[in-house]
């Protein structure tokens, strides 16, 4: 009780101060005490609007326990992969790893995605040349490179991400139709499909420029929507919308999120949140909704990490890549720790390879890395070194 008594005083006090003075408000500029209130509202959940009730007190999203339980893995480039150029290979948007370990990547073929690509209102321009005439979703060899398999052809207009999830369904955005979609293993038509075909939307129907897509193992699907409306939609196996984030009482603000990756032993969801040059975790709630209990966040925000294009995560970590920037910021590979907030490691520059990158992947065994560019189309393999541990006389 004690607590609580002592929680509220102080809330109460600046509520009143709003009560009586919250319609000057609107007069000036916000100063600097104005933001610590509004920081000290948010700090507890409480909008200026709010009544004073007692909540729950605030809960740490970290699981502290686990910070750095295994240092990270570093992610080495395995040369001279894919032995042999790959036929049609177009601007390579996404790469995605199947059950058995293989790499699997969404491409653009003959099209580009560029500034003329769509209009000022978001619309494709080019709908009236149909859809890509070859195939766009390709299954490699991990050894040779070479293609195993294909598919996808006649369908997609403007592949952007791919997602093979735990029951090798595979997901795949397009941003020109503005829709996602669902495909069952073997299957040739969507079993699901999210969005309608050319028609952009920031309702709960309608999606504008999707670009990544997340499944957790126990079902529910997260959608990143993406270049126009910069916010995640959340959904039950069933496909029924749950949740968006950033609800608009919570303290995020998103701008272009452009990958996403499940860290779930933390029931994290981490966004590569483009234009705004970190990556951010929030509470996925994968145990249900979680009424009363605000979500913070946790940010990975350095001045090199620069346009962050695309993240995986293994174990207790996110692998990343960043994209073209600035000349002051090199494009490269960094691994971060989200419970710390930090980078722990920066692995390969692919300056001379790479111009874009824009998609990576993990094994599920950890073991291999993919990361793909649209600019040269191009898709490199890395191995996963454990690094050498210290030793002891
Ligand atoms: C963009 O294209 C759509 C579809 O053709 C059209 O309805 C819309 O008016 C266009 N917007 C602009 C600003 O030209």
């Amino acid at each position: 009780m004690l607590n609580i008594k002592f929680f509220i005083l102080p809330v109460l006090t600046f509520s009143l101060y709003f009560l009586n003075f919250g319609s000057c408000y609107a007069l000036f500029e916000e100063n600097d005490f104005q933001k610590k209130i509004h920081k000290i509202l948010a700090d507890h959940g409480l909008s200026e609007d709010d009544d004073v009730l007692p909540i729950e007190p605030e809960q740490s999203i970290l699981p502290l326990a686990g910070q750095n339980a295994e240092p990270a893995l570093k992610p080495k480039e395995v040369t001279n992969w894919p032995q042999n150029k790959l036929p049609h290979l177009g601007e390579v948007s996404g790469v995605s790893v199947n059950r058995v370990g293989q790499p699997v990547i969404f491409h653009r073929g003959p099209r580009t995605y560029n500034d003329w690509s769509f209009n000022e209102t978001n619309d494709f321009r080019f709908i009236n040349e149909g859809p890509i005439d070859i195939d766009t979703v390709l299954t490699l060899d991990p050894k040779t490179g070479n293609v195993l398999s294909s598919w996808g052809r006649g369908f997609f207009y403007l592949p952007h991400g791919i997602t093979i999830d735990h029951e090798g369904n595979t997901w795949l955005t397009d941003i020109a139709m503005h829709q996602v979609f669902k495909f069952s293993p073997g299957a040739s038509r969507p079993s699901m499909t999210f969005g309608q075909k050319f028609q952009h939307g920031s309702g709960a129907r309608k999606l504008c420029m999707p670009t990544s897509v997340a499944v957790s193992t126990n079902g529910y699907i997260f959608i990143a929507d993406g270049y126009c409306n910069s916010r995640i939609l959340k959904f039950d196996y069933g496909g029924e919308l749950i949740r968006i984030y950033p609800q608009s009482w919570e303290f995020l603000s998103l701008q272009i999120p452009h990958s996403l990756a499940l860290m779930e032993q933390y029931d994290l969801l981490c966004i590569a949140d483009r234009e705004n040059m970190r990556v951010t975790c929030v509470k996925a709630e994968l145990n249900g909704y979680n009424a009363g209990v605000q979500p913070t966040s946790l940010n990975i925000q350095q001045p090199d990490l620069g346009r962050v294009f695309a993240i995986a995560a293994y174990g207790d970590y996110i692998y990343a890549i960043n994209g073209p920037t600035s000349q002051m910021i090199p494009i490269q590979g960094f691994t971060l720790n989200p419970l710390t907030e930090s980078i722990v490691d920066h692995w390969d520059t692919f300056a001379q390879k790479m111009w874009m990158p824009h998609d990576i992947a993990i094994t599920p065994d950890g073991r291999e890395m993919y990361i793909v560019s649209v600019i040269p189309s191009r898709i490199l393999k890395f191995t996963m070194e454990t690094p050498a541990r210290k030793t002891t006389n």
